[in-house]
């Protein structure tokens, strides 16, 4: 047995989900700073802030591994968590200044800006249910987990559809697409999360997870296409080509963890 299967699993995972979402974190800080007016400088300046403190972290990470002691992983946790609540508490103030009309913005649109603090939340409550030993999304989660993305990815259509130059006329209704099939599996989850838990059989979780992965895994492509059009500047947008990749790995992590539930189901009908 070599070291790494003798490593905790939550010390693994708690790494995982550090790196992945302290980039994250890292990027939404860089988007909002660059929607700002010039004259937001107090809010451009909060922004730096955080793209500061994902990067101490992410280089604190690198001090790490899989055979690092618990309790040095515990402790980095709550250092971490405490910067994903307090950058959500920064993008909730942003949206409560935005609603009430007392800044105006460029691209930080209402919707963006909230869906940037439900991403910080999740990351926030992650760390929380790894301290309390709970591994990466639990089985009996499946329904809201997946509830939570597909709210995300119905999003991320929305906002590629609104930043493309309207000229773009086939990519932009390809979006309007995505953005239709995405609200039609959220109201898909919201159903199955009324009939919990009920509706938690294995048949129709898997079946549930299965047309979510066959949507996702197309949005995925979708996004990638639309970053390697950007890179290589053939399309006119508004569209960061970070932001590209940004919500491009996002759709990757999303298949992960469709990936992971779907392992665990078949561990489940196999014991029956
Ligand atoms: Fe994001
Ligand atoms: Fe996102």
């Amino acid at each position: 047995m070599n070291k790494l299967n003798m490593a905790n699993p939550i010390v693994i995972r708690s790494l995982d989900e550090i790196q992945f979402w302290s980039r994250i974190m890292k990027e939404h800080a860089l988007f909002l700073s660059l929607g700002f007016t010039h004259d937001q400088k107090q809010l451009i300046a909060e922004a730096h802030y955080f793209i500061n403190l994902f990067e101490q972290i992410e280089e604190k990470l690198t001090r790490f591994n899989a055979n690092t002691d618990i309790h040095h992983i515990q402790a980095f946790n709550n250092e971490v968590y405490q910067a994903a609540v307090a950058i959500w508490g920064y993008k909730r103030k942003v949206l409560g200044l935005i609603l009430r009309c007392e800044i105006q913005t460029q691209n930080n649109y209402p919707l963006l800006v909230d869906h940037v603090s439900r991403e910080a939340a999740y990351f926030a409550k992650r760390l929380k249910d790894l301290n309390k030993g709970k591994l990466a999304p639990e089985p009996d989660t499946i329904i809201k987990e997946n509830l939570f993305f597909l709210k995300i990815m119905a999003d991320h259509a929305k906002f590629i559809g609104h930043l493309l130059d309207p000229s773009e006329r086939k990519l932009v209704e390809q979006a309007r697409e995505f953005s239709h099939d995405f609200d039609q599996l959220v109201f898909q989850a919201i159903d199955l999360d009324s009939m919990r838990p009920q509706s938690e059989t294995v048949p129709i979780l898997d079946q549930f997870l299965d047309q979510n992965r066959v949507s996702v895994a197309s949005l995925r492509d979708f996004k990638k296409t639309a970053r390697e059009l950007i890179e290589a500047c053939r399309i006119k947008s508004n569209i960061h080509p970070l932001l590209a990749d940004h919500t491009f790995r996002e759709a990757e992590r999303f298949l992960e963890i469709i990936d992971l539930f779907d392992s665990h189901l078949s561990k489940t009908a196999k014991k029956k």
